[in-house]
C-alpha cells in the first residue's frame, strides 16, 4: 500500500477530515498505478483503510498551512500541504459499498489514493437496475452507473449554461433506456426545439403538435378552468369562469345523454369529467349571453336581427337595448362579458390551436375516443414519446405542457392495476424547463410542485432539465433526488445546484464552471456518491449540437432562402 499512500490523517471532526501530504509526493500529480493522480482535486476520492474497511471520502478543498515554526515563505515545506475531505461512505470487509461511516479515522492514519477495485464498488455494473452514465472524470477506466428506480421516482434535474452539453445527456440517456432491459419502459420527453428525433430515430414515437392535422389534444380531455387558461389568457372576469364553467357541464353532461359508452350518471359529471363536448356550443352560449336582448319585459322572446350559426362561429344579432329600461331589454349578462366571447372565437378559428380541437364527436358517441387519444401522445406501447412543442407558439406550449402534466398526473392517481401509475412508472422529462414554468405560468408552476411533491407515491417521475434553475419554483427542486450538474457560470444557479449537496461538499460547485462539455457533477439518491463524470456521447447527436462553421468556407457563397421561407410560412 505505501505506493498509493498520500498522507496521513492530523484532524478529524464529524465527518470532516483533514490530512498533511508526505513528503515524498514529488509536485501534486504523481504517477501511480499507471495513471497521472491529482492530489487534492476537489471532487476527487481518496482512500482510508480501517481494519478490514475502507473509508472513502471525498476531497473538497487543498491548502498550505504554515508550519509553526515557520519563520519566512521558504520555510514551507511541501508536508505542510493539507487536504480537507468529507467521509461519504464505506466499502465494507466484503467490498460493498455503504453510505455512511460505522467508524472514524485517527490521527496519523493514512490517506491513500483509490484503486480502480475501489471505484469498481462504488459503481454497480449496468443492469436492469442500473444504467451507465458514462464514465468517472479521475478514472476513466471505471464506468460510472446510476440507479434508474431512484433516477426516475425521486426526480432528477439536469442543469448546466447553454451548450454544455444537457440536451446530449438527456439523449444519452434515453438511448440507454432505449436500448437497454428496460421494454416496458415509458418516457415522454417535452422537446421545445424539435432536436431529439435525430437522436432517438426509431425508438421513440415523435408527436409534432404543430404540424399534427389531426387534434393531438382535444380540449374536452382538459379540466374546464385549463381550457379557459388556454383559449382566454387574459384576464377573466369571475362571472366568466362561473359561467364558462356551469356551461362546460351542460355540454358535457349533454353528450354524455347520447353517448352509449358513458357509465357514470349524470350528475356525476362535473366542470373537469373528461367527456367530450363542443366548446363551438359553449361559445355561441356565452356570445349570446353577452349580446342578447328582449322584445318584452319578461325577457322570453329575443330581439333577434340576425340568426348566428354555432359550427360556423357566427353570432347571434340582437336590437341593441334601450337606456331607459323600455324595448329592446337587456338580459341578465348583456354587455358583461366584454371582449371574452370574441376572444375565445377568435382562438377556435387560429390554426395554431388545431391540435386542441374537438374531434371526431359523431363517432365519440359510440366508441370511447379517450384511451386512442391518450395512446397517441404517451409511450403506451412504445418505449419513449416525444412531445414536440418546438412549432407551437410558446404561450400555447406553456399551457400545454402544464395540461399534459396535469393528465399525466390524474390518470396516474387513479391508477388501476396494470394501468399507467404505479405499476407502470412513467417519466417525465422537460427539456427546457424554464420556458415553461417561469413565474408568470402559474398552473404550469402548480402542476409541477404537484408532480414534484406526490407523484413518487404515483409512479410520475420528473427529469427537470434546465440552464437557468433559480428561476424553476423552489418546491419542485427540493424534491429533486439526483442532480447532474453540467458546466454552470451563474452564482444564482450554482447555489441551488449546492443546496442539493450534502453538507461539507457544497464546494463541490466550485469546479462547476470549469467542467467540459459533457461533464457533470453528479450527486445525490441514484449515484453512491457525489462524482464527476464524463458522460457518454449520445450517438446519434441530438439536433441540436453546435452547427457546422465550415460551412462559411464554402466558396462560392450558396444560400437557398427560399427554402427557409417556405418552411416559415408552411409550419409557421
Ligand atoms: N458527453 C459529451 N461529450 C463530449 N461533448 C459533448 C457531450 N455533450 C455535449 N457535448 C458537446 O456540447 C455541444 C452542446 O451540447 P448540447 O446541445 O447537449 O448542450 P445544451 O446544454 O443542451 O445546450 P442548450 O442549453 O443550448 O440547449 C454538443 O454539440 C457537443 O459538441
Ligand atoms: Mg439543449
Amino acid at each position: 500500500m505505501r505506493g498509493s499512500l498520500v498522507g496521513r490523517v492530523v484532524s478529524v471532526s464529524g465527518s470532516r477530515v483533514l490530512a498533511r501530504i508526505t513528503e515524498d509526493i514529488a509536485g501534486l500529480e504523481p504517477i501511480w498505478d499507471g495513471r497521472l493522480h491529482s492530489v487534492g482535486q476537489v471532487g476527487t476520492v481518496m482512500k482510508l483503510p480501517q481494519g478490514g474497511s475502507r473509508l472513502l471520502a471525498i476531497v473538497s478543498g487543498l491548502a498550505v498551512v504554515a508550519s509553526t515554526e515557520a519563520t519566512s515563505d521558504q520555510d514551507l515545506h511541501p508536508d505542510a500541504r493539507q487536504i480537507s475531505m468529507e467521509l461519504v461512505g464505506e466499502i465494507d470487509g466484503a467490498g460493498v459499498f455503504n453510505r455512511g461511516v460505522s467508524q472514524w479515522p485517527g490521527i496519523d492514519d493514512p490517506v491513500h489514493f483509490v484503486l480502480t477495485e475501489d471505484m469498481a464498488t462504488l459503481f454497480p455494473r449496468s443492469s436492469e437496475k442500473h444504467l451507465a452514465l458514462g464514465r468517472v472524470s479521475s478514472n476513466m477506466s471505471v464506468t460510472a452507473t446510476v440507479d434508474v428506480g431512484k433516477l426516475v421516482s425521486r426526480h432528477s434535474a439536469i442543469v448546466g449554461s447553454t451548450g454544455s452539453g444537457k440536451s446530449s445527456a438527456v439523449a444519452s440517456i434515453l438511448q440507454s433506456v432505449a436500448k437497454g432491459p428496460w421494454p416496458s419502459a415509458s418516457v415522454v420527453l417535452f422537446d421545445a426545439h424539435g432536436e431529439y428525433s435525430s437522436a432517438l430515430g426509431d425508438d421513440a414515437k415523435v408527436v409534432d403538435l404543430a404540424m399534427s392535422q389531426e387534434p393531438v389534444l382535444p380540449y374536452w380531455v382538459l379540466p374546464a378552468g385549463e381550457i379557459l387558461e388556454i383559449y382566454c389568457p387574459n384576464a377573466v372576469t369571475p362571472l366568466y369562469r362561473e359561467l364558462f364553467a356551469e356551461r362546460v357541464v351542460e355540454a358535457r353532461r349533454a353528450f354524455a345523454s347520447g353517448a352509449s359508452w358513458v357509465a357514470i350518471p349524470q350528475i356525476e359529471i362535473g366542470a373537469d369529467t373528461p367527456i367530450p363536448f363542443d366548446l363551438k356550443d359553449v361559445w355561441f352560449w356565452l356570445d349570446t349571453a353577452n349580446r342578447e336582448t328582449f322584445s318584452d319585459s319578461a325577457k322570453t322572446a329575443h330581439a333577434l336581427t340576425a340568426a348566428g350559426d354555432t359550427s360556423l362561429l357566427r353570432s347571434n344579432q340582437f336590437r341593441p337595448h334601450t337606456p331607459n329600461n323600455s324595448v329592446p331589454y337587456k338580459g341578465v349578462n348583456t354587455g358583461k362579458l366584454g371582449t371574452l366571447p370574441e376572444q375565445l372565437r377568435q382562438r377556435l378559428l387560429d390554426p395554431d390551436f388545431a391540435f386542441l380541437r374537438e374531434g371526431d364527436l359523431a363517432s365519440a358517441s359510440s366508441v370511447d375516443p379517450l384511451p386512442m387519444i391518450i395512446s397517441r401522445i404517451l409511450p403506451i406501447t412504445e418505449r419513449i414519446s416525444v412531445v414536440d412543442t418546438s412549432l407551437v407558439p410558446s404561450r400555447v406550449a406553456q399551457q400545454v405542457v402544464a395540461a399534459l402534466l396535469g393528465l399525466l398526473f390524474e390518470l396516474a392517481k387513479r391508477r388501476t392495476r396494470g394501468g399507467l401509475g404505479r405499476d407502470n412508472p412513467i417519466l417525465a422529462v422537460v427539456d427546457e424547463a424554464h420556458r415553461y414554468f417561469g413565474v408568470e405560468a402559474v398552473r404550469a408552476r402548480t402542476n409541477l410542485e404537484r408532480i414534484s411533491r406526490e407523484g413518487r407515491k404515483y409512479g410520475v417521475g420528473l427529469m427537470l432539465v434546465t440552464q437557468r434553475p433559480s428561476e424553476l419554483p423552489a418546491t419542485a427542486l427540493s424534491q429533486v433526488g439526483t442532480i447532474i450538474g453540467l458546466r454552470l457560470n451563474n452564482q444564482a444557479d450554482q447555489s441551488i445546484v449546492a443546496a442539493t449537496m450534502p453538507d461539507g461538499l457544497k464546494n463541490l460547485v466550485e469546479v462547476l464552471p470549469s467542467l467540459r462539455n459533457g461533464e457533470a457533477i453528479v450527486a445525490g439518491e441514484a449515484i453512491s456518491m457525489p462524482s464527476r463524470i464524463q458522460i457518454r456521447p449520445p450517438s446519434p447527436w441530438p439536433a441540436g449540437d453546435d452547427p457546422e462553421i465550415t460551412a462559411w468556407n464554402k466558396s462560392p457563397k450558396e444560400i437557398d432562402l427560399e427554402l427557409n421561407i417556405a418552411e416559415w410560412r408552411e409550419r409557421g
